[in-house]
């Protein structure tokens, strides 16, 4: 039996795919291009028609059609194929992958019922309309979400679908209806119903909310062929391109938050509802963004269920920060009373991930005793334990501060008696390749600030060629020194030191002078310079693809071609221009 890879590769030419990006020209028996995959000026990427293959003979890379797609538009292996095979109309019903055609009964039973239950929402006088309007929801934000209404009846959905002769089979596995003594009835009576609807807009499944106190409150789909709980997050195919432009998503636990969230205006929201955030849908928001705010309800469970999600989320490699809320149970609540701005500060101003924990650490410990210092230096250094030495250095300042011991005592903690060393202090080229976007501030200004600074200090030329970099100056001290150096370089380049000195105070001033001491170039300042401009260059570019990825990944979601085509040009070319930047 062929497998789908086989047919793939057997129905589309990989000439034509190829093609749509790259320009080819037949040359003998095979096509040539300039490699997508490194930078190049004369063309050594080469696609054979007849093996269904590619070559780069500059950087060695090859593969067939799949593999093209899946490296230039950042997909799986099996996002790929289905790629090809829906653009190539290809059946895909052999193998063990179940299809989207496969699949497609299933989501066209969905979507009736999604229309079924909306249609009864739309309908004269319903309690759960006025339920929705008495939660202070309009119109037009309902119908963006889809809600519907199940009404109070037994049997009105299982009626309307076995009416058009639809196999009550397909219901029951779909989870719409269910069966007691060989008679089926409807799953969702007298709720208001959310439909759950995957990013390619399928409909997979449902939530349906009681209209008073009864209980269960919701009523959720089971799993089903279509629908697995863990692999969705609620709403998203609504909010993923906000998501993606904010770079951020604020995630909550129920679908009332969602929803009350957007309609206040919170547009990068989604939700894990209910279930304890699992790595998968993790993985899925972080396509999107690696940035999550978590905003759980704030009782206990929600508080532990945070818990749980943060180190989720920071495992699938997403920056995490905690939102915590104060005089409302859930975010529904607290924007209702208190408005979007309130929200949104409170969402600005959630601690990251490190900072929640070590406020949990910090909680019941007396630290005006010896002892209660200790117990929380304990606590604390467990945490920064899974940092890196250069992103726990910042909190470590500020513990010494706090807890009234020293620095080198809290990293013997953190690492034992070893651990002291990954303080000691580092000295450029090497050290610019650290986190030099403003990451590591030590004493004052962060590394990149300090070596450009000793740079503009040691040549005025320097001042001249730093200029189109000044926005790497983010520290307050930092800037004003650089602006001082600028305002004071007379036509020759050179600084008066005095002056300079008299126009600083205070800390700026210390910092000049830490500089002056620590920062030390030795004989290799223009190569400092070429690393140092190589660093920012390197992450504006790297800023720039990761934008561009987000972007491709909504648009492959909404079947895009020509968008998709047109990042994808665009993802080769920064891709190929980081190589090259590397490269040097
Ligand atoms: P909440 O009880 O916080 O619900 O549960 P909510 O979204 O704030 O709803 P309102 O404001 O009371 O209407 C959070 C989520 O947990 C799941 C649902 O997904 C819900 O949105 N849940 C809750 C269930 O699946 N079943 C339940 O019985 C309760
Ligand atoms: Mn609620």
């Amino acid at each position: 039996m062929m497998n789908i890879a086989d047919e793939i590769k057997g129905r589309c030419n990989i000439v034509d795919v190829i093609g749509r990006l790259v320009p080819l020209k037949k040359a003998g028996a095979h096509y040539k291009g300039l490699c997508p995959f490194h930078n190049e000026k004369t063309p050594s990427f080469t696609v054979s028609e007849e093996k269904q293959r590619f070559i780069c003979y500059g950087c060695g890379a090859a593969g067939d059609v799949i593999s093209f797609v899946q490296r230039t538009q950042n997909l799986s292996f099996l996002e790929a194929a289905e790629k090809l095979a829906e653009e190539y109309g290809i059946e895909w019903n052999r193998g063990a992958f179940d299809t989207e055609s496969k699949r497609s009964a299933y989501y066209e039973i969905n979507r009736e019922a999604a229309t079924f239950f909306y249609r009864a929402f739309r309908s004269a006088r319903n309690p759960a309309l006025s339920y929705m309007a008495g939660r202070g929801l309009d119109d037009a934000v309902l119908k963006k979400f889809g809600v519907g209404y199940a009404d109070g009846e037994w049997d009105s959905l299982y009626r309307h679908f076995t009416d058009k002769g639809v196999d009550e089979k397909l219901l029951l596995e779909l989870g719409l209806v269910s069966s007691s003594k060989g008679r089926c009835y409807d799953k969702y009576r007298n709720r208001v119903m959310f439909p759950i609807i995957n990013t390619r807009g399928k409909v997979v499944g449902f939530g349906g909310r009681v209209l008073d106190d009864a209980l269960p409150k919701y009523l959720n789909s089971s799993d089903s062929r279509i629908f697995k709980k863990k692999d969705n997050l609620y709403a998203l195919h609504v909010t993923r391109q906000e998501i993606a432009k904010e770079d951020c998503a604020i995630l909550c636990e129920g679908y009332m938050d969602v929803i009350s969230l957007y309609r206040h205006g919170v547009r990068n929201v989604t939700a894990s509802l209910g279930t304890a955030l699992t790595a998968e849908q993790a993985a899925m928001l972080k396509r999107y963004t690696e940035n999550a705010v978590l905003a759980y309800d704030s009782d206990q469970a929600g508080r532990a269920a945070a818990e749980r999600g943060m180190d989720i989320l920071r495992d699938a490699g997403c920056k995490v920060r905690v939102l915590r809320m104060t005089g409302a149970k859930d975010p529904d609540e607290y924007v209702k009373a208190y408005g979007r701005e309130a929200f949104l500060e409170l969402a600005a101003r959630a601690p990251s991930l490190t900072e929640y924990k070590l406020a949990a650490a910090r909680e019941h410990c007396d630290l005006s005793t010896t002892d209660g210092s200790l117990a929380f230096l304990k606590r604390a250094a467990a945490v920064l334990r899974d940092l890196s030495p250069v992103e726990a250095d910042v909190y470590i300042r500020k513990l010494a501060d706090e807890a009234h011991v020293s620095e080198g005592a809290i990293r013997r903690e953190v690492w034992g008696a070893d651990g002291a060393r990954a303080s000691a202090p580092v000295r450029a080229p090497s050290a610019v390749r650290r986190r030099a976007d403003g990451g590591d501030e030590s004493a004052g200004g962060t590394m990149l600030e300090r070596i450009f600074i000793r740079l503009m200090l040691l040549s005025g030329a320097y001042i001249d060629r730093i200029k189109p970099y000044e926005k790497a100056f983010s520290t307050p001290s930092a800037f004003k020194i650089y602006s001082a150096l600028t305002a004071l370089c007379a036509d020759d380049g050179e600084v008066d030191m005095r002056k300079l000195e008299d126009a600083l105070d205070g800390p700026d001033r210390a910092l000049l002078f830490d500089i002056r001491e620590k920062v030390q170039l030795a004989d290799k300042d223009e190569a400092v310079f070429a690393e140092c401009v190589k660093t920012l260059r390197l992450s504006a570019l790297t800023d720039r693809e990761r934008e561009i990825v987000r972007m491709l990944t909504v648009a492959n979601d909404e079947e895009n071609k020509e968008r998709v085509d047109t990042l994808t040009r665009e993802l080769i070319g920064i891709q190929r221009e980081i190589k090259e930047v590397k490269g040097r």
